[in-house]
């Protein structure tokens, strides 16, 4: 089983750029990148912050994009969203029974978890949270999984990096995250932070997926959350396996590499 995971879409109104990026371009080099070399895959998934602040109709453009894809796509929203503009733009996304675009879908070895971060009073900092009522249906998510492997979705890491501005906005009260997933979750896929990073916490793996459009320059010191640099956009690969969880990453904008070339001594 093969997904293709886009993060940090950061869709603006027709024409607007962020440092110089236009996002709608990006998705759209983005998707037919992976169309053209993963035809194979059997899902996309939208990993947050679709837009950049929800402009009018942002959704719904998005929306017209997606139908053209011939396999479902799962979605959650980041900081950047709007909640009841994206309910409103696909009303047959799954969500849960509180309203949150909270779902699950379950493969033959692995449950998909999907879980909102989005802060239910907007944080102005753009932290995100997880409320007693999503944190329940995590429980329940995790205890029907079976002999399935659980692999959990979210926009904001539960879990520090190294980025002193960053880490101060991922999941707030991470606490209540980590005592239903530890020892439960095979491997977390986030969002958020436009970088790529891995590694393991709280005895759990997990990867964060730089963002197709802008991402953040590897700075460990910077309290700001607003750092960009024009690094190339990638999206992520993962191969779901009996045996585990494999996730790439691939910078599909960087068309200067030259041809695949072959070295007889081996790479
Ligand atoms: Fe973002």
């Amino acid at each position: 089983m093969k997904l293709i995971v886009l993060s940090d879409l950061h869709l603006t109104a027709p024409g607007e750029t962020i440092i110089g990026i236009d996002p709608w371009a990006r998705l759209d080099q983005a998707l037919a990148h992976a169309q053209q070399v993963h035809p194979d895959a059997t899902r996309y998934v939208l990993l947050g912050d679709l837009t950049h602040d929800a402009p009018p109709g942002s959704y719904e453009r998005l929306a017209a994009r997606l139908a053209r894809l011939p396999v479902p796509v799962s979605m959650i929203p980041g900081n950047h969203d709007d909640r009841a503009a994206l309910r409103a733009a696909f009303p047959d996304h799954p969500v849960c029974g509180a309203g949150f675009v909270q779902s699950l879908t379950d493969t033959e070895t692995h449950r998909l978890v999907f879980l909102d971060t989005l802060a239910d009073a907007p944080d102005p900092r753009h932290a995100g949270a997880l409320c007693p009522a999503r944190l329940d249906w995590f429980a329940r998510a995790l205890d029907g999984a079976g002999n399935r492997k659980v692999v959990v979705f979210m926009h904001h890491p539960p879990l520090a990096v190294g980025f002193p501005g960053m880490d101060r906005i991922g999941l707030l009260d991470a606490a209540g995250f980590w005592a239903r997933a530890r020892g439960r979750v095979a491997h977390l896929v986030l969002g958020h932070l436009h970088r790529t990073v891995s590694g393991t916490w709280q005895d759990t793996g997990f990867t964060v997926l730089k963002s197709i459009t802008h991402q953040s320059p590897l700075n460990m010191h910077d309290t700001s959350t607003g750092l960009c640099v024009a690094e190339p956009g990638a999206y992520g690969i993962i191969l779901l396996r009996p045996e585990g969880v494999v996730v790439h990453s691939d910078d599909f904008t960087l068309t200067d590499i030259g041809p695949v070339q072959s070295d007889a001594r081996s790479v």
